[in-house]
């Protein structure tokens, strides 16, 4: 499990193959990093992008968020779906502006105890606004390491996904843990694709269990039923 080598590995594929322009990295700001993982929870990259403009040059931080009207964020979600996403946002603003400055909490108890933001959201949160070492826990990451480490079992299943959240937090890398996070993603949505995935071009294949065993079509292992 602890392979030092995975992290490495996946960072000097990202550097060459990641995404490295999309909008919430120019400026990384704590409030951008977290309005774009809320939209990222159910919405892929390429339909988040303009939503995600619209929404911060409306909006363009923490504290004008709390004090918009929730019609006003409600409009600039429209066509996102979902819409349970922006009322948490909303009021998790206005909870930040009530208990914490009007700043996002660099605290990952803080951020869970937030509307909307679950223990996978918060890491992503920690992980890119700050640089602080926690992993993340989305379907791209489970079908990753379900893969590389060779776990059998739905995903779901309490036990499994304890299992997959230590390996994630033994893969974590001692630096770059923005870049990490987003190479994770990254991978997660180009190379190691639930269907057809490119395992000829993969910069960790050497360490991949599902892959020395014939088994990377099978896994993750589906919801049973
Ligand atoms: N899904 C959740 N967060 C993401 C990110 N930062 N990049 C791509 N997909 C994501």
């Amino acid at each position: 499990p602890g392979d030092p080598g995975f992290a490495a590995r996946l960072l000097a594929w990202f550097d060459t193959n990641g995404r490295h322009d999309l909008p919430w990295q120019h400026p990384r700001t704590p409030y951008r990093v977290w309005l774009s993982e809320i939209m990222l929870q159910q919405t892929q990259v390429t339909v988040a992008a303009p939503y995600f403009e619209r929404f911060v040059a409306a909006l363009p931080d923490l504290p004008a968020l709390a004090a918009a009207p929730l019609d006003r964020v409600l409009a600039l979600w429209s066509g996102l779906g979902y819409y349970a996403r922006a009322r948490h946002l909303h009021a998790a603003a206005r909870a930040c502006v009530a208990r914490h400055g009007g700043e996002l909490p660099r605290d990952f108890a803080a951020l869970v105890a937030l509307p909307g933001i679950g223990r996978s959201t918060a890491g992503a949160i920690l992980a890119q606004a700050w640089g602080e070492r926690f992993p993340i826990l989305d379907g791209n990451v489970r079908r990753v390491l379900c893969r590389w480490h060779g776990v059998a079992g739905w995903p779901g299943l309490p036990a499994v996904e304890k299992r997959l959240w230590q390996l994630a937090e033994a893969h974590l890398p001692g630096t770059r843990l923005a870049d990490y996070t987003q190479a994770q993603m990254d991978f997660g949505a180009t190379l190691c694709t639930r269907h057809a995935p490119a395992c000829l071009l993969c910069p960790v294949r050497g360490g991949c269990v599902a892959l020395r065993e014939g088994r990377v079509e099978e896994l993750p292992t589906p919801k049973p039923g």
